[in-house]
């Protein structure tokens, strides 16, 4: 059995004994040990704590990582992404830094309809490989777990498609993933006027064969005024919740649309996106266990006001942090940047960005007993830092790479 001791840890962040989900104040405080050393076993974490309680260090241990000066950080956990998809969008943001907006580009048959036309095109393994060098590139800065969307497929066989590249991913890949079909994504163009006729062939055709083969973990739905109302939204959660897929959805990202509302009364996993909220929307987040997801590289990629995180912390609601990697609206899957984001524009701390992207994000896909903090027992998913003078600095200097090298599951990747 191989042990690796990784020993002479300046700061070993995110050490906790709990693997609750934060909310308000609690997402401030960052457990941390200074000087430490940590055990791997197998992948497994088995032991942690300060240099000078070790005895004998070299005789005990096959392999010894030096960690001089480097801070230790757990993974980061991407709880929402669109990871498969089958070409780049940059023409539509050519169209938009020329003044279209979003929703104008969506009405013009771009947007998501695009991306459906293409994925469409795409043969599975196709797809596979350009998603799994996606998953490598954003393994290599610091992401552990990802939670994977279909949405871009929106016929059944587009939609079962994704979902089966998504499996083949989970079944190849170290990283922990959880899949979720978001058939309701937008309406294809053959139902523009037909929504019930779009929403029973979800209901119908596509969750029978997903719940048969187990296709996916979560169900999602674009709540946006253009795209699902609340009451489709809630009739296909509805459908979806009956198979077991907890929802985990799309809100008030262009729109007070009544999503979070939603959200709250299903007892959705997460209400994601959050960049368009109220009062009554913060509220009933912060009395209700649904976690709030904040995305700010779609918000800054759409020109959008970020997230009201400050209100939604200072109101008590549990928030996670999330990329949204999509070739729309966060062409972007790089967890370090959507921290530094937090931190500069949504006024979050150091810590509570921590928090918000690893504990939280792995609560945000029922991963917390495996993943998102570093605990006895725990996968061995870890970020080392490059030499850097606090913790601080990893989002103060937002555009230099602070990620030395990555672990998932023991194994340096
Ligand atoms: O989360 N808002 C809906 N869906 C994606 C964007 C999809 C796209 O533009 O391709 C999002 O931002
Ligand atoms: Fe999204």
């Amino acid at each position: 059995m191989a042990t690796l001791l990784i020993s002479n840890i300046k700061s070993l962040v995110n050490t906790r004994e709990e693997n609750k989900c934060l909310r308000g104040k609690e997402l401030a405080v960052l457990p941390s040990i200074e000087n430490a050393y940590l055990i791997v076993e197998d992948g497994i974490i088995t032991g942690l704590g300060r240099m000078e309680d070790i005895l004998h260090p070299k005789k005990k241990f096959r392999t010894i990582i030096d960690a001089g000066n480097q801070l230790v950080l757990p993974a980061w956990c991407d709880s929402h992404t669109h990871l498969v998809f089958a070409a780049s969008r940059e023409e539509e943001f050519i169209d938009k830094i020329r003044g279209l907006s979003y929703a104008e580009i969506a009405a013009r048959g771009g947007g998501i309809l695009n991306s459906a036309a293409k994925l469409n095109a795409a043969t599975e393994n196709q797809l596979f490989n350009a998603t799994w060098k996606r998953l490598e590139e954003v393994s290599r800065t610091g992401t552990g777990s990802i939670e994977i969307k279909s949405g871009y497929g929106l016929t059944v066989e587009g939609e079962l498609k994704m979902l089966r590249v998504i499996k083949k991913l989970k079944e190849k890949s170290s990283l922990s993933i959880k899949a979720t079909f978001l058939g309701a994504h937008t309406y294809p163009p053959e139902f523009r006027d037909n929504h019930e006729g779009y929403i029973n062939l979800i209901i119908g055709e596509m969750l029978p064969v997903i719940a048969a083969e187990k296709l996916a973990d979560y169900i999602d739905v674009f709540c946006e005024t253009g795209f699902f109302s609340p009451e489709e939204t809630e009739t296909i959660c509805r459908a979806g919740m009956k198979l077991g897929l907890k929802p985990k959805i799309h809100a008030n990202q262009l729109n007070l649309s009544g999503g979070t509302q939603t959200g709250v009364k299903l007892g959705a996993l997460s209400v994601d996106h959050l960049e368009t909220m109220d009062e009554e929307a913060i509220r009933l987040l912060a009395g209700s266990s649904t976690i709030g997801t904040l995305l700010p590289t779609a918000a800054f990629f759409l020109r959008m006001p970020f997230q009201p995180a400050r209100s939604l912390i200072d109101a008590g609601c549990a928030i996670a942090l999330a990329t949204d990697y999509n070739p729309g609206s966060s062409p972007s899957g790089n967890m370090n940047l959507a921290a530094a984001m937090s931190c500069i524009q949504m006024k979050m701390l150091p810590e509570e960005v921590i928090n918000a992207g690893t504990l939280n994000g792995a609560c945000a896909m029922e991963l917390q007993n495996e993943t998102g903090s570093i605990r006895i027992g725990k996968k061995a998913d870890l970020i080392f830092t490059k030499p850097v003078p606090s913790l601080a600095y990893l989002f103060y200097a937002f555009g230099s790479n602070h990620v030395d090298k990555v672990m998932i599951n023991g194994e340096l990747i």
